[in-house]
């Protein structure tokens, strides 16, 4: 939500659109950053796995720009302060030095924030959606939600069986 918002929110469809735009300008987003985090990632199963969810947020690009065409809309970006956020304290993780252990575990935990992120931007799209009885939007959204959802909990269980024990050693 940029310094000069003045949307005109005057219906739970314009809401949708807002959303939508919102999830639009992260996902893009994400495209260029999770290949870096993958890059920085020191274990191979996390590298995997960045290098997984990157070609999912493809996906999930593909799904929102399906979303607009069901919508009779052209894809549109409103700027996603919050995700830009989320993605410059990653990368504050990425440029820096010290153990490549711990790094890992505090790329997971940089990480789990923009899926959690994107699991309450979608809940609440999906949400809106199902209200105003657009099915194949609702379709499109849940896909994308389930696979943040195995996402996160892929991430946590990297973390609770390798990579937060390898950090804690290397502390
Ligand atoms: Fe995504």
């Amino acid at each position: 939500m940029g310094l000069f918002f003045n949307k005109e929110l005057n219906s739970l469809d314009d809401l949708l659109v807002l959303e939508l735009d919102y999830l639009y300008d992260a996902e893009l987003r994400l495209c260029t950053a999770l290949p870096k985090m993958a890059e920085a990632a020191h274990a191979e199963a996390l590298k995997t796995a960045f290098e997984e969810h990157a070609r999912q947020t493809q996906r999930h690009v593909s799904r929102l720009e399906q979303i607009f065409v069901d919508m009779g809309r052209s894809s549109n970006q409103e700027t996603c302060d919050a995700m830009k956020g989320l993605i410059s304290e990653g990368k504050e993780i990425i440029d820096a030095t010290g153990s490549p252990e711990v790094k890992d575990a505090a790329l997971i935990g940089a990480a789990q924030r923009v899926e959690h992120y994107e699991i309450a931007a979608y809940g609440t799209a999906r949400t809106f959606a199902e209200r105003l009885g657009l099915l194949d939007v609702v379709r499109l959204l849940q896909a994308t939600l389930d696979e943040e959802r195995e996402t996160d909990e892929r991430l946590s269980t990297l973390a609770e069986q390798h990579i937060n024990q390898r950090a804690e050693r290397h502390a």
